[in-house]
């Protein structure tokens, strides 16, 4: 074991090889760095400094990525704007959110512009906790939606437009390490984000399915007068769509380039889950 990895460690280094293809099977293969990129920094998790290098090394990472990373773009196109999967949600309750919403060609803008604030690393379990600020989220695409938001019955669909400014977002991230070609790596299992808005404008289209333009228009200037409100209600729906599209973006991310790229002194899978409880 520590023969073989320390052997392909040292075979990809006088290689000069920066991906390699481990093939799983003749059609399944998944392509990893064994080299560290340039623009990468890298942290070990027993230096006091390690939150201050980790928020910088994560930061430094996120603007690669709104650059553009090849192997990452392959898969889910360019970071800023971003494509967003179709989310249909429904969300039912005795209060006064009921919403039934398919959201379709959504694209998102702004994540480039991500500050990390904070990225911590937990030594128990390689769990994370992201502190992170966006100057200003858009989300558009096209909606079709019925339900209530803010007491209003809506049955309409079209373009509609989200636009959430100075956006302090929390994210819970976990991850399970395992081996790769002599690399320890995170497989991001489970991301949840606890999202806080400094304001919020929007604007949804044929929001009564074109009954009236001027309900329309009135309506969409509540929405924008009572923008904390409205984004209590719409809160499930885009905390949702938010989670699942970073959770994608990291799970490939971090399939491809090895966590010994971020963190040094990383255990292996082996010495981590030996020594923690019994899964
Ligand atoms: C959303 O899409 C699903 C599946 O296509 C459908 O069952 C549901 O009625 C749609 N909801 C709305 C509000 O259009
Ligand atoms: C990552 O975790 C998921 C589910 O938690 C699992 O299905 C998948 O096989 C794991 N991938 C690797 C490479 O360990």
């Amino acid at each position: 074991m520590q023969y073989k990895s320390a052997n392909s460690r040292t075979l990809a280094a006088m290689k000069g090889l920066l991906i390699v293809f481990a093939c799983v099977s003749v059609t399944h293969c998944v392509e990893f760095y064994t080299e560290k990129p340039s623009y990468m920094q890298t942290c070990r998790i027993n230096d006091p400094e390690f939150v201050k290098c980790s928020t910088s090394s994560i930061q430094k990472l996120m603007i690669q990525l709104g650059k553009g990373i090849p192997e990452v773009e392959e898969v889910i196109g360019t970071f800023d704007p971003l494509k967003v999967k179709e989310i249909q949600f429904a969300q039912d309750n005795q209060g006064a959110v009921q919403l039934h919403a398919n959201l379709t060609d959504m694209v998102a803008t702004g994540l480039s512009s991500m500050i990390i604030k904070e990225s911590k690393v937990s030594k128990k379990d390689y769990s994370w906790e992201t502190k992170v600020f966006i100057p200003k989220l858009r989300l558009e695409g096209q909606y079709k939606m019925s339900g209530k938001i803010l007491l209003i019955p809506l049955n309409g669909a079209g373009h509609m437009f989200i636009e959430i400014e100075n956006l302090n977002l929390l994210m819970r991230t976990k991850t399970r390490l395992y081996e790769k070609g002599g690399f320890t790596f995170y497989n991001v299992t489970k991301l949840r984000m606890d999202l806080n808005p400094g304001g919020v404008k929007t604007n949804f289209e044929n929001i009564f399915n074109g009954n009236s333009k001027e309900v329309e228009r009135s309506t969409n200037l509540f929405f924008n007068e009572n923008w904390r409100e409205f984004f209590e209600a719409l809160r499930p729906l885009i905390t949702e769509t938010v989670e699942t599209t970073m959770l994608e973006i990291l799970q490939k991310v971090f399939h491809l380039i090895p966590a010994n790229f971020f963190v040094e002194d990383i255990p292996t899978s082996t010495e981590l889950y030996k020594k923690g409880k019994k899964k």
